[in-house]
């Protein structure tokens, strides 16, 4: 079955055509460039931005595709959550192809698509711990089998993604920060600086309590009065500390949560997904955690953690082939729930 996703629930613009699992295109039109001198995303400026692109995109990925819109079996488009301003658009586009070819369609939530996003390029076998940590979210799952997941706990605040977004524009290093980041971090002391690390260890923490949660917030007050503290101009190996130091304090964070519950679920494998699963520190830390703990680890290809319609694409069409459907009245939800 050869299945059209679309995605458009942030920030970028993405269409992709799969095979199968096989991906024959998966084309993402970024907003950096619109959003980049606001230091975040702004959500009117998302929508216009995705009305303009959604048309193109889709043709493209039709092209590299090399089929034309009556050789697709049927479409699926992400309806949540994100920014219902945005998810409108991909989500209305794919409606009308449907409608106008009259094609099954399915509508998906975003966080499945990222919790199955590491299929795409490997087998990968259930159950597994999920760890989905992008700008939007930060979240622990038990992915137990298809369409069968449990929300493990959340970020009480701030996203990893967006810690790192809004230290980078404390640091004046532009938009998106986790890249950037990144990379400073690389030529920067961990343990230069002590941030403080919040340990949410909540006393019912246990699989059936979703209590595994996270938060980023004071890490991020702690980065704003080490730069009060310190005004004037920093110089690069001063910025390159902050950097390395507030990357470590989020790695441990994600990696102590995500350590406590491996030990709970008693989970095979742990797949990371999201675009902080690009960062070289969150790799280089998880694939010594899973090692000690003998579980596989899985982090999909950079083009599949972050935001793309390859793995709407994919999460719709394992709901396609169990004969499922939805109504071209279906709506895009701010929240939707996985
Ligand atoms: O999944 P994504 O493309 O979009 C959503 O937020 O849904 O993730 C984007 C986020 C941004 O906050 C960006 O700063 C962060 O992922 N990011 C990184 C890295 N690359 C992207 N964070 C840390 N290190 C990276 N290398
Ligand atoms: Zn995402």
């Amino acid at each position: 079955m050869r299945v059209l996703g679309v995605e458009s629930s942030c920030d970028d613009t993405a269409a992709a055509v799969l095979d199968g699992r096989r991906v024959l295109s998966s084309i993402v039109a970024s907003q950096d460039d619109v959003h980049r001198r606001f230091g975040g995303i702004v959500p009117e400026l998302a929508s216009r931005s995705h009305i303009r692109n959604v048309r193109s995109v889709i043709e493209r990925a039709l092209v590299t595709a090399g089929l034309e819109l009556d050789q697709i079996d049927a479409v699926a488009a992400t309806n949540g959550p994100g920014l219902v301003g945005s998810l409108l658009v991909g989500l209305s586009a794919a409606k009308a192809i449907a409608f106008a070819r009259d094609l099954p369609f399915v509508a998906v939530n975003h966080i499945e698509g990222h919790l199955l996003s590491a299929l795409l390029e490997e087998e990968v076998e259930f159950p597994y711990l999920a760890l989905v940590v992008s700008g939007g979210h930060t979240s622990l799952y038990f992915a137990e089998k298809l369409r069968s997941y449990r929300t493990l706990g959340a970020t009480r605040d701030d996203a990893a993604g967006e810690a790192y977004d809004k230290v980078a524009k404390m640091l004046g290093l532009g938009f998106p920060g986790g890249p950037v980041l990144d990379k400073l971090a690389r030529d920067g002391d961990p343990k230069a600086i002590r941030f403080p690390r919040a340990r949410l260890k909540n006393p019912l923490r246990s699989v059936e309590s979703g209590s595994f949660e996270f938060s980023f917030s004071g890490l991020k007050t702690a980065v704003w009065q080490h730069l009060r503290d310190r005004p004037g101009e920093l110089d690069p190996a001063a910025i390159a500390d902050i950097a390395a130091s507030f990357q470590e304090a989020v790695v441990d964070m994600l990696l102590d949560t995500t350590g406590a519950a491996l030990q709970s679920t008693q989970a095979p494998a742990l797949v990371i997904a999201g675009g902080v699963s690009a960062n070289s520190r969150l790799r280089q830390r998880a694939a010594e955690l899973s090692a000690a703990r003998g579980v596989r680890l899985h982090i999909p290809p950079m083009r599949y953690c972050t935001d793309n319609a390859a793995m709407i694409a994919l999460a719709g069409s394992f709901r396609l082939a169990a004969g499922e459907r939805d109504s071209l009245t279906t709506n895009a939800y701010a929240d939707l729930e996985l």
